[in-house]
């Protein structure tokens, strides 16, 4: 992939049929809490506004440690054909950004163990022993404090 990719914030209905492809394998994607207005939805878009890459965020008690104003991440999926191509990363910074916005301090997520370094190399922390979700597998626990310079939303990421 060449060009600028943009992430926004979208609607549900823009995020279901890539995260239903890339985590679903095709089958239904909703979550609980989908609909709830405090939910934020992320799309990353490729020129041309191909949907590459989703991501959802919402409020939600860390099952592990204290926090003021903790959100959970789910639904982190990019196209495999632009991977490593910086979708993921923007839509984690975005996703930080939104949360520490609407004054969140903690966000964590149970991550699929294959994605755990990629939540690592941006700043998680491993928090639990691998547990498994049926049927999907390996899980963590991870979490990342907002940090303050999240505050400021990125701008646009230009790949080569
Ligand atoms: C995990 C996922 C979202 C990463 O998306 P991506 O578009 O490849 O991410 P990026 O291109 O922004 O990668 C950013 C960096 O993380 C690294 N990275 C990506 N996936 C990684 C992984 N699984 N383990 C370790 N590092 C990883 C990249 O190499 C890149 O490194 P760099 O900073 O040296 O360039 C994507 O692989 C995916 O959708 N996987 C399948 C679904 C899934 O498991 N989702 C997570 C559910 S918890």
């Amino acid at each position: 992939m060449t060009g600028e990719l943009t992430v926004a914030e979208v609607g549900v209905d823009v995020v279901l049929p890539l995260r239903s492809a890339v985590l679903r394998d095709g089958g239904p994607a909703g979550l609980p809490g989908d609909d709830d207005p405090a939910t934020v939805h992320l799309a990353a878009r490729a020129p041309g506004g191909r949907v590459v890459g989703v991501v959802r965020l919402a409020p939600a008690p860390c099952p592990w440690q204290p926090a003021a104003a903790p959100w959970q991440l789910r639904g982190m999926a990019t196209d495999p054909e632009v991977r490593g191509a910086g979708a993921g990363r923007a839509l984690l910074a975005a996703g930080l950004a939104a949360v520490a916005a609407r004054g969140g301090d903690l966000v964590w997520c149970n991550a699929r163990v294959p994605a755990a370094g990629f939540y690592e190399r941006h700043g998680f922390c491993v928090v639990t022993a691998p547990f498994d979700v049926d049927p999907i597998g390996p899980h963590v626990g991870m979490l990342i404090s907002v940090p303050d310079r999240w505050v400021r939303a990125p701008g646009p990421v230009t790949t080569a």
